[in-house]
Protein backbone atom coordinates (compact mmCIF):
# COMPACT_ATOMS: atom_id res chain seq x y z
CA UNK A 1 0.00 0.00 0.00
CA UNK A 2 1.51 3.57 -0.98
CA UNK A 3 0.05 7.53 -0.33
CA UNK A 4 -0.13 8.87 -3.95
CA UNK A 5 0.15 12.31 -2.95
CA UNK A 6 0.30 14.19 -0.02
CA UNK A 7 -2.94 16.06 0.83
CA UNK A 8 -2.95 15.95 4.61
CA UNK A 9 0.37 16.79 6.94
CA UNK A 10 -0.17 16.14 10.68
CA UNK A 11 3.00 17.18 12.94
CA UNK A 12 3.56 16.01 16.06
CA UNK A 13 5.35 18.92 18.20
CA UNK A 14 4.43 22.32 18.43
CA UNK A 15 7.85 23.69 19.17
CA UNK A 16 10.44 25.51 17.84
CA UNK A 17 11.09 23.44 14.99
CA UNK A 18 7.17 22.21 14.29
CA UNK A 19 5.64 25.44 14.66
CA UNK A 20 8.01 27.65 12.25
CA UNK A 21 8.44 24.36 9.49
CA UNK A 22 5.08 23.57 9.14
CA UNK A 23 3.90 27.32 8.65
CA UNK A 24 6.51 27.30 6.26
CA UNK A 25 5.23 24.39 4.05
CA UNK A 26 1.24 25.59 4.48
CA UNK A 27 2.28 28.78 3.01
CA UNK A 28 4.10 27.29 -0.03
CA UNK A 29 1.66 23.98 -0.23
CA UNK A 30 -2.06 25.51 -0.62
CA UNK A 31 -3.06 22.30 -1.41
CA UNK A 32 -1.76 20.60 1.94
CA UNK A 33 -3.86 20.41 5.15
CA UNK A 34 -1.40 21.15 7.70
CA UNK A 35 -2.20 20.11 11.56
CA UNK A 36 0.19 21.03 14.14
CA UNK A 37 -0.85 19.04 17.18
CA UNK A 38 0.59 19.13 20.92
CA UNK A 39 -0.23 18.04 24.31
CA UNK A 40 0.74 21.28 25.80
CA UNK A 41 -3.28 23.10 25.84
CA UNK A 42 -1.63 26.69 26.89
CA UNK A 43 1.18 26.24 24.08
CA UNK A 44 -1.57 25.55 21.26
CA UNK A 45 -3.75 28.20 22.77
CA UNK A 46 -1.24 30.61 22.15
CA UNK A 47 -0.41 29.28 18.58
CA UNK A 48 -4.17 29.89 18.04
CA UNK A 49 -3.63 33.74 19.82
CA UNK A 50 -5.40 36.60 17.73
CA UNK A 51 -2.77 38.77 19.24
CA UNK A 52 0.39 37.76 16.79
CA UNK A 53 2.49 38.98 19.53
CA UNK A 54 1.24 36.33 22.17
CA UNK A 55 3.00 33.73 19.92
CA UNK A 56 4.24 30.86 21.86
CA UNK A 57 7.94 31.52 20.53
CA UNK A 58 9.48 34.58 19.12
CA UNK A 59 11.25 34.29 15.42
CA UNK A 60 11.36 37.39 12.93
CA UNK A 61 8.88 36.67 9.55
CA UNK A 62 7.13 34.03 11.75
CA UNK A 63 4.18 36.19 12.77
CA UNK A 64 3.50 37.23 8.75
CA UNK A 65 3.05 33.26 7.65
CA UNK A 66 0.92 32.89 10.88
CA UNK A 67 -1.37 35.38 9.82
CA UNK A 68 -1.24 34.51 5.97
CA UNK A 69 -1.97 30.34 6.34
CA UNK A 70 -3.43 29.78 10.37
CA UNK A 71 -7.12 28.38 10.14
CA UNK A 72 -6.56 28.40 6.15
CA UNK A 73 -4.42 25.25 5.55
CA UNK A 74 -2.31 25.58 8.82
CA UNK A 75 -4.14 24.26 12.26
CA UNK A 76 -2.85 24.31 15.45
CA UNK A 77 -4.87 21.92 17.85
CA UNK A 78 -4.31 19.44 20.62
CA UNK A 79 -6.58 16.73 18.68
CA UNK A 80 -3.77 14.35 18.54
CA UNK A 81 -5.88 10.86 17.25
CA UNK A 82 -7.57 12.62 14.79
CA UNK A 83 -5.07 14.25 13.14
CA UNK A 84 -3.21 11.27 13.33
CA UNK A 85 -5.89 9.29 11.76
CA UNK A 86 -5.98 11.25 8.80
CA UNK A 87 -2.11 12.20 7.90
CA UNK A 88 -0.52 11.27 5.12
CA UNK A 89 2.73 12.23 6.13
CA UNK A 90 3.82 12.90 10.35
CA UNK A 91 6.32 14.98 11.16
CA UNK A 92 7.78 13.84 14.89
CA UNK A 93 8.76 17.47 16.51
CA UNK A 94 9.30 16.60 19.77
CA UNK A 95 11.61 17.32 22.31
CA UNK A 96 14.71 15.29 22.81
CA UNK A 97 16.70 16.79 25.72
CA UNK A 98 19.61 14.91 27.34
CA UNK A 99 18.91 12.08 29.51
CA UNK A 100 18.63 13.19 33.27
CA UNK A 101 18.91 9.33 34.43
CA UNK A 102 19.54 5.91 34.12
CA UNK A 103 21.68 4.05 31.12
CA UNK A 104 23.56 6.58 29.00
CA UNK A 105 22.42 9.92 31.52
CA UNK A 106 24.48 13.16 30.43
CA UNK A 107 24.85 12.23 26.89
CA UNK A 108 22.50 10.76 25.19
CA UNK A 109 18.39 11.72 23.92
CA UNK A 110 15.88 10.92 26.16
CA UNK A 111 13.27 9.32 23.67
CA UNK A 112 10.71 8.95 25.63
CA UNK A 113 8.54 11.37 23.66
CA UNK A 114 9.33 10.20 20.47
CA UNK A 115 8.62 7.01 21.92
CA UNK A 116 5.58 8.23 22.91
CA UNK A 117 4.42 10.02 19.60
CA UNK A 118 5.38 6.35 18.11
CA UNK A 119 2.69 4.71 19.79
CA UNK A 120 0.37 7.26 19.33
CA UNK A 121 0.74 6.79 15.96
CA UNK A 122 0.63 3.35 15.84
CA UNK A 123 -2.71 3.28 17.60
CA UNK A 124 -4.43 6.28 15.55
CA UNK A 125 -2.68 5.98 11.65
CA UNK A 126 -4.84 4.57 9.46
CA UNK A 127 -3.67 3.09 6.04
CA UNK A 128 -0.07 3.65 4.65
CA UNK A 129 1.86 6.76 6.81
CA UNK A 130 5.21 8.15 5.89
CA UNK A 131 6.81 9.12 9.30
CA UNK A 132 8.75 11.54 9.05
CA UNK A 133 11.92 12.04 12.13
CA UNK A 134 12.30 15.84 12.20
CA UNK A 135 13.79 16.27 15.97
CA UNK A 136 17.39 15.90 16.25
CA UNK A 137 17.58 12.55 17.09
CA UNK A 138 20.28 9.89 18.15
CA UNK A 139 21.61 7.30 14.43
CA UNK A 140 18.64 4.91 15.05
CA UNK A 141 16.40 6.22 16.14
CA UNK A 142 14.72 5.37 13.24
CA UNK A 143 15.12 1.68 13.95
CA UNK A 144 13.21 2.10 17.73
CA UNK A 145 10.54 4.09 15.56
CA UNK A 146 9.99 1.49 12.78
CA UNK A 147 10.40 -1.54 15.98
CA UNK A 148 7.23 0.28 17.46
CA UNK A 149 5.29 0.73 14.88
CA UNK A 150 6.19 -3.10 13.26
CA UNK A 151 5.16 -4.19 17.22
CA UNK A 152 2.05 -2.62 16.44
CA UNK A 153 1.15 -3.91 13.46
CA UNK A 154 1.93 -7.52 14.89
CA UNK A 155 -0.40 -7.08 17.26
CA UNK A 156 -3.08 -6.16 15.70
CA UNK A 157 -3.25 -8.76 12.58
CA UNK A 158 -3.21 -11.27 15.85
CA UNK A 159 -6.19 -9.49 16.74
CA UNK A 160 -8.94 -10.78 14.40
CA UNK A 161 -11.46 -7.44 15.11
CA UNK A 162 -9.33 -5.10 14.67
CA UNK A 163 -7.68 -5.96 11.17
CA UNK A 164 -6.83 -2.41 10.54
CA UNK A 165 -4.32 -2.67 7.12
CA UNK A 166 -1.70 0.03 8.57
CA UNK A 167 1.34 0.22 7.22
CA UNK A 168 4.49 2.74 7.66
CA UNK A 169 7.43 4.14 6.02
CA UNK A 170 10.00 6.02 8.13
CA UNK A 171 12.11 8.52 6.55
CA UNK A 172 14.90 11.00 7.96
CA UNK A 173 14.45 14.65 7.01
CA UNK A 174 16.81 16.74 9.85
CA UNK A 175 16.31 20.29 10.87
CA UNK A 176 18.60 22.66 9.62
CA UNK A 177 16.85 25.90 10.55
CA UNK A 178 18.86 27.68 13.70
CA UNK A 179 16.59 30.09 16.06
CA UNK A 180 16.70 33.47 14.95
CA UNK A 181 16.82 32.78 11.07
CA UNK A 182 14.29 29.77 11.05
CA UNK A 183 12.31 31.53 8.56
CA UNK A 184 14.93 32.78 6.47
CA UNK A 185 16.72 29.38 6.42
CA UNK A 186 13.34 26.89 5.70
CA UNK A 187 12.38 29.60 3.02
CA UNK A 188 16.39 29.42 1.19
CA UNK A 189 18.11 26.24 2.48
CA UNK A 190 21.79 25.55 1.52
CA UNK A 191 20.14 22.03 1.26
CA UNK A 192 17.22 19.78 2.16
CA UNK A 193 18.19 16.19 3.24
CA UNK A 194 15.95 12.92 3.18
CA UNK A 195 17.37 9.68 4.06
CA UNK A 196 15.15 6.35 4.07
CA UNK A 197 15.14 3.43 2.36
CA UNK A 198 11.58 3.52 0.36
CA UNK A 199 11.65 5.14 -3.04
CA UNK A 200 8.30 6.41 -3.20
CA UNK A 201 8.36 7.69 0.38
CA UNK A 202 11.42 9.68 -0.70
CA UNK A 203 9.81 10.88 -3.64
CA UNK A 204 6.63 12.30 -1.95
CA UNK A 205 9.16 14.05 1.06
CA UNK A 206 11.07 15.58 -1.87
CA UNK A 207 7.70 16.70 -3.83
CA UNK A 208 6.60 19.09 -1.25
CA UNK A 209 9.95 20.71 -0.44
CA UNK A 210 10.07 20.85 -4.46
CA UNK A 211 7.73 23.16 -4.44
CA UNK A 212 10.02 25.88 -3.33
CA UNK A 213 13.08 24.66 -3.12
CA UNK A 214 15.55 23.59 -6.05
CA UNK A 215 15.47 19.94 -7.02
CA UNK A 216 19.45 20.15 -6.88
CA UNK A 217 19.36 21.25 -2.86
CA UNK A 218 17.70 18.36 -2.32
CA UNK A 219 20.18 15.68 -0.98
CA UNK A 220 18.78 11.78 -0.61
CA UNK A 221 20.43 9.41 1.27
CA UNK A 222 20.05 6.00 3.59
CA UNK A 223 18.70 6.45 6.86
CA UNK A 224 21.21 6.01 9.02
CA UNK A 225 23.58 8.78 6.99
CA UNK A 226 21.20 11.31 7.33
CA UNK A 227 20.66 10.92 11.07
CA UNK A 228 24.56 10.86 11.51
CA UNK A 229 24.89 13.72 9.21
CA UNK A 230 22.74 15.81 11.44
CA UNK A 231 24.51 15.01 13.85
CA UNK A 232 28.10 16.11 12.01
CA UNK A 233 26.88 19.20 10.84
CA UNK A 234 26.17 20.49 14.14
CA UNK A 235 29.48 19.36 15.79
CA UNK A 236 31.57 21.06 13.28
CA UNK A 237 29.81 24.14 13.61
CA UNK A 238 29.79 23.84 17.32
CA UNK A 239 34.12 23.00 16.79
CA UNK A 240 34.79 26.05 15.05
CA UNK A 241 33.03 28.06 18.20
CA UNK A 242 35.57 26.48 20.36
CA UNK A 243 38.06 26.78 18.12
CA UNK A 244 37.61 30.13 17.63
CA UNK A 245 36.69 30.73 21.33
CA UNK A 246 39.92 29.03 22.80
CA UNK A 247 42.17 31.45 21.08
CA UNK A 248 40.19 34.26 22.22
CA UNK A 249 41.96 33.26 25.74
CA UNK A 250 45.43 33.51 23.89
CA UNK A 251 44.95 36.50 22.16
CA UNK A 252 44.17 38.12 25.54
CA UNK A 253 46.78 36.94 27.03
CA UNK A 254 49.19 38.02 23.95
CA UNK A 255 47.87 41.45 22.75
CA UNK A 256 46.54 39.70 19.61
CA UNK A 257 42.71 40.19 18.55
CA UNK A 258 40.00 38.16 18.41
CA UNK A 259 37.80 40.04 15.80
CA UNK A 260 41.38 40.62 13.79
CA UNK A 261 42.58 36.58 13.83
CA UNK A 262 38.91 35.84 12.93
CA UNK A 263 38.92 38.18 9.79
CA UNK A 264 42.63 36.73 8.48
CA UNK A 265 42.00 33.38 9.30
CA UNK A 266 38.03 33.05 7.34
CA UNK A 267 38.92 35.04 4.24
CA UNK A 268 40.76 31.58 3.22
CA UNK A 269 38.20 30.25 1.38
CA UNK A 270 38.68 27.06 2.37
CA UNK A 271 37.80 28.33 5.69
CA UNK A 272 35.41 30.42 5.32
CA UNK A 273 34.26 33.09 7.39
CA UNK A 274 31.40 32.47 9.08
CA UNK A 275 30.25 30.99 12.42
CA UNK A 276 33.59 32.56 13.47
CA UNK A 277 32.58 34.69 16.17
CA UNK A 278 34.09 34.26 19.64
CA UNK A 279 31.74 34.79 22.13
CA UNK A 280 30.33 33.39 26.24
CA UNK A 281 29.99 29.59 24.13
CA UNK A 282 27.37 28.33 22.40
CA UNK A 283 24.03 27.60 23.97
CA UNK A 284 21.00 26.06 22.22
CA UNK A 285 18.79 22.88 22.08
CA UNK A 286 21.25 21.37 19.65
CA UNK A 287 24.90 21.64 19.83
CA UNK A 288 25.29 20.25 23.23
CA UNK A 289 23.14 17.62 22.89
CA UNK A 290 24.17 16.59 19.45
CA UNK A 291 27.81 16.22 20.77
CA UNK A 292 27.14 14.45 23.21
CA UNK A 293 25.33 11.81 21.22
CA UNK A 294 27.95 11.46 19.11
CA UNK A 295 30.32 10.99 21.81
CA UNK A 296 28.09 8.19 23.45
CA UNK A 297 27.94 6.50 19.65
CA UNK A 298 31.24 6.94 19.73
CA UNK A 299 31.99 4.95 22.80
CA UNK A 300 29.03 1.90 22.21
CA UNK A 301 31.36 1.33 19.43
CA UNK A 302 34.73 1.42 20.93
CA UNK A 303 36.02 4.65 19.37
CA UNK A 304 37.37 5.91 22.41
CA UNK A 305 39.64 8.19 20.49
CA UNK A 306 36.94 10.15 18.52
CA UNK A 307 34.69 10.32 21.31
CA UNK A 308 37.39 12.14 23.36
CA UNK A 309 38.13 14.81 20.49
CA UNK A 310 33.97 15.81 20.00
CA UNK A 311 34.18 15.68 23.97
CA UNK A 312 36.60 18.33 24.09
CA UNK A 313 34.06 20.74 21.87
CA UNK A 314 32.23 20.96 24.57
CA UNK A 315 34.65 20.77 27.62
CA UNK A 316 35.83 24.01 26.06
CA UNK A 317 32.07 25.40 25.92
CA UNK A 318 32.15 25.30 29.58
CA UNK A 319 35.64 26.04 30.29
CA UNK A 320 35.02 29.46 28.54
CA UNK A 321 31.47 30.35 29.99
CA UNK A 322 33.50 29.57 33.40
CA UNK A 323 36.53 31.32 32.92
CA UNK A 324 34.47 34.65 31.63
CA UNK A 325 32.78 34.38 35.28
CA UNK A 326 36.20 34.15 37.23
CA UNK A 327 37.45 36.93 35.53
CA UNK A 328 34.19 39.12 36.04
CA UNK A 329 34.73 38.18 39.84
CA UNK A 330 38.22 38.97 39.84
CA UNK A 331 38.09 42.33 37.97
CA UNK A 332 35.60 43.13 40.91
CA UNK A 333 37.94 42.96 44.04
CA UNK A 334 37.76 39.24 43.84
CA UNK A 335 33.98 39.77 45.95
CA UNK A 336 30.50 39.83 44.64
CA UNK A 337 28.73 40.36 48.07
CA UNK A 338 26.27 43.11 47.71
CA UNK A 339 27.49 44.10 44.37
CA UNK A 340 24.61 44.81 41.77
CA UNK A 341 25.48 43.00 38.38
CA UNK A 342 23.26 43.83 35.41
CA UNK A 343 22.75 41.15 33.18
CA UNK A 344 22.16 42.16 29.69
CA UNK A 345 20.43 39.54 28.15
CA UNK A 346 19.16 35.91 28.36
CA UNK A 347 18.26 34.29 25.02
CA UNK A 348 21.05 31.55 23.93
CA UNK A 349 21.77 34.48 21.18
CA UNK A 350 19.65 37.31 19.58
CA UNK A 351 16.46 36.99 18.11
CA UNK A 352 14.71 34.51 20.04
CA UNK A 353 13.33 34.21 23.57
CA UNK A 354 15.01 30.40 23.38
CA UNK A 355 16.72 30.45 26.79
CA UNK A 356 18.25 26.44 26.87
CA UNK A 357 21.71 26.08 27.10
CA UNK A 358 22.17 29.97 27.40
CA UNK A 359 25.39 30.62 28.60
CA UNK A 360 23.69 33.75 30.25
CA UNK A 361 22.55 30.94 32.89
CA UNK A 362 25.64 29.73 33.98
CA UNK A 363 27.28 32.52 34.16
CA UNK A 364 24.25 34.17 36.23
CA UNK A 365 24.38 31.09 38.58
CA UNK A 366 28.27 31.12 38.81
CA UNK A 367 27.52 34.92 40.04
CA UNK A 368 24.94 34.42 42.14
CA UNK A 369 27.04 31.82 44.34
CA UNK A 370 29.35 34.30 44.92
CA UNK A 371 26.24 36.95 46.39
CA UNK A 372 25.76 39.17 43.78
CA UNK A 373 23.08 41.06 43.09
CA UNK A 374 21.39 40.27 39.64
CA UNK A 375 19.20 42.33 37.69
CA UNK A 376 18.26 40.67 34.41
CA UNK A 377 16.82 42.03 31.06
CA UNK A 378 16.12 40.59 27.68
CA UNK A 379 14.42 41.45 25.18
CA UNK A 380 11.67 38.97 24.59
CA UNK A 381 12.42 36.25 27.26
CA UNK A 382 9.61 36.41 30.03
CA UNK A 383 9.86 36.92 33.89
CA UNK A 384 8.67 33.61 34.44
CA UNK A 385 10.88 31.96 32.33
CA UNK A 386 13.73 33.61 33.52
CA UNK A 387 13.16 32.93 37.02
CA UNK A 388 12.14 29.24 36.18
CA UNK A 389 16.07 28.72 35.59
CA UNK A 390 17.13 29.63 38.76
CA UNK A 391 14.20 27.16 40.16
CA UNK A 392 16.26 25.12 42.42
CA UNK A 393 18.28 27.89 43.61
CA UNK A 394 19.34 29.61 46.93
CA UNK A 395 18.92 32.95 47.19
CA UNK A 396 16.37 33.74 44.52
CA UNK A 397 16.03 36.92 46.48
CA UNK A 398 18.96 38.73 45.21
CA UNK A 399 17.43 38.10 41.31
CA UNK A 400 15.67 40.95 39.64
CA UNK A 401 14.29 40.80 35.85
CA UNK A 402 13.76 44.15 34.49
CA UNK A 403 11.49 46.23 32.25
CA UNK A 404 14.44 47.65 30.29
CA UNK A 405 18.24 47.77 29.95
CA UNK A 406 18.48 51.03 31.92
CA UNK A 407 16.56 49.62 34.61
CA UNK A 408 18.78 46.48 34.90
CA UNK A 409 21.70 48.90 34.81
CA UNK A 410 20.70 51.62 37.58
CA UNK A 411 22.78 51.59 40.31
CA UNK A 412 24.78 48.56 39.36
CA UNK A 413 28.51 47.98 39.52
CA UNK A 414 28.75 45.99 36.65
CA UNK A 415 27.04 45.36 33.28
CA UNK A 416 27.68 41.83 31.33
CA UNK A 417 26.53 41.95 27.91
CA UNK A 418 26.01 38.18 27.25
CA UNK A 419 23.64 38.13 24.22
CA UNK A 420 23.89 39.82 21.05
CA UNK A 421 20.85 41.73 20.49
CA UNK A 422 21.38 44.77 18.28
CA UNK A 423 19.32 47.28 20.76
CA UNK A 424 22.31 46.74 23.31
CA UNK A 425 24.88 48.53 20.68
CA UNK A 426 22.39 51.26 20.68
CA UNK A 427 21.82 52.20 24.01
CA UNK A 428 22.36 55.49 25.74
CA UNK A 429 25.79 54.48 27.16
CA UNK A 430 26.22 58.19 28.58
CA UNK A 431 23.34 57.61 30.44
CA UNK A 432 23.78 54.29 31.52
CA UNK A 433 27.44 55.60 33.37
CA UNK A 434 25.99 58.09 34.95
CA UNK A 435 23.33 55.74 36.63
CA UNK A 436 25.98 53.78 37.93
CA UNK A 437 28.16 53.06 41.29
CA UNK A 438 32.12 53.09 40.38
CA UNK A 439 33.91 52.34 38.81
CA UNK A 440 31.76 51.60 36.54
CA UNK A 441 32.38 47.97 34.05
CA UNK A 442 31.65 46.58 31.00
CA UNK A 443 32.05 42.82 30.25
CA UNK A 444 31.33 42.57 26.24
CA UNK A 445 30.97 38.73 25.74
CA UNK A 446 29.99 39.16 22.69
CA UNK A 447 32.52 42.09 21.35
CA UNK A 448 29.24 43.89 20.70
CA UNK A 449 30.24 47.56 21.83
CA UNK A 450 32.70 50.35 20.85
CA UNK A 451 35.55 49.75 23.68
CA UNK A 452 37.09 53.19 22.88
CA UNK A 453 33.80 55.22 22.94
CA UNK A 454 33.06 53.47 26.50
CA UNK A 455 36.38 54.27 27.81
CA UNK A 456 35.69 57.77 26.54
CA UNK A 457 32.86 57.45 28.96
CA UNK A 458 34.61 56.86 31.79
CA UNK A 459 33.81 52.87 31.88
CA UNK A 460 36.38 50.14 32.76
CA UNK A 461 35.80 47.83 29.83
CA UNK A 462 36.48 44.02 29.63
CA UNK A 463 36.13 43.15 25.65
CA UNK A 464 36.36 39.31 25.00
CA UNK A 465 39.55 38.00 22.96
CA UNK A 466 41.63 41.57 23.43
CA UNK A 467 43.58 43.24 26.09
C1 LIG B 1 22.01 25.27 15.45
C2 LIG B 1 22.43 25.02 13.99
O1 LIG B 1 23.01 26.22 13.45
C3 LIG B 1 21.23 24.56 13.16
O2 LIG B 1 21.65 24.23 11.86
C4 LIG B 1 20.59 23.35 13.83
O3 LIG B 1 19.45 22.94 13.12
C5 LIG B 1 20.21 23.65 15.28
O4 LIG B 1 21.38 24.11 15.98
P1 LIG B 1 20.81 27.25 16.75
O5 LIG B 1 21.28 26.53 17.96
O6 LIG B 1 19.39 27.65 16.66
O7 LIG B 1 21.11 26.37 15.45
O8 LIG B 1 21.67 28.60 16.56
P2 LIG B 1 23.14 28.94 16.02
O9 LIG B 1 23.04 30.15 15.20
O10 LIG B 1 23.81 27.78 15.41
O11 LIG B 1 23.90 29.36 17.36
C6 LIG B 1 24.21 28.44 18.37
C7 LIG B 1 25.06 29.10 19.43
O12 LIG B 1 26.37 29.40 18.95
C8 LIG B 1 24.50 30.43 19.96
O13 LIG B 1 24.67 30.47 21.36
C9 LIG B 1 25.35 31.47 19.26
O14 LIG B 1 25.42 32.68 19.97
C10 LIG B 1 26.68 30.76 19.21
N1 LIG B 1 27.55 31.24 18.13
C11 LIG B 1 27.18 31.10 16.82
C12 LIG B 1 28.79 31.82 18.45
O15 LIG B 1 29.14 31.94 19.62
N2 LIG B 1 29.59 32.24 17.42
C13 LIG B 1 29.26 32.10 16.11
O16 LIG B 1 30.07 32.50 15.26
C14 LIG B 1 28.02 31.52 15.80
P1 LIG C 1 12.00 21.75 19.56
O1 LIG C 1 13.00 22.85 19.76
O2 LIG C 1 12.67 20.44 19.19
O3 LIG C 1 10.89 22.10 18.63
P2 LIG C 1 10.23 22.15 21.85
O4 LIG C 1 10.43 21.72 23.26
O5 LIG C 1 10.20 23.60 21.52
O6 LIG C 1 11.38 21.41 21.00
O7 LIG C 1 8.88 21.51 21.26
C1 LIG C 1 8.51 20.17 21.37
C2 LIG C 1 7.01 20.10 21.61
O8 LIG C 1 6.60 18.72 21.50
C3 LIG C 1 6.54 20.56 22.98
O9 LIG C 1 5.61 21.62 22.83
C4 LIG C 1 5.87 19.31 23.61
O10 LIG C 1 4.72 19.61 24.38
C5 LIG C 1 5.50 18.52 22.36
N1 LIG C 1 5.30 17.07 22.61
C6 LIG C 1 6.12 16.22 23.26
N2 LIG C 1 5.61 14.97 23.23
C7 LIG C 1 4.43 15.01 22.56
C8 LIG C 1 3.43 14.04 22.19
N3 LIG C 1 3.55 12.75 22.50
N4 LIG C 1 2.34 14.47 21.51
C9 LIG C 1 2.20 15.77 21.17
N5 LIG C 1 3.11 16.73 21.47
C10 LIG C 1 4.22 16.37 22.15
Amino acid sequence: MSVKSVRNICCIGAGYVGGPTMSVIAAHCPYIEVNVVDINEKRIRDWNSPNLNDLPIFEPGLDKLIAKCRDVNLFFSTNVESCIASADVIFISVNTPIKKKGLGAGFTSDLKWVESSARQIAKFSEGHTIVVEKSTLPVKTAETIKNILDASVEARTDSLDNQQNKTYSIISNPEFLAEGTAITNLENPDRVLIGGEDMQAIELISDIYKNWVAPEKIITTNIWSSELSKLVANAFLAQRISSINSISALCEATGANIQEVSIAVGTDTRIGNEFLNSGPGFGGSCFKKDILNLVYLCRYYGLSEVANYWENVVRINSWQQNRISKLIIKNLFGTLSDKRIAILGFSFKANTNDTRESPSINISKDLLLEDAKLCIYDPKVSKDKIFGEFEEMHGKDSLKVCESAYEACKEADAVILLTDWIEFKNLDWNKIFIDMRKPAWVFDTRILLNKKYLNQLGFKVWTLGSS
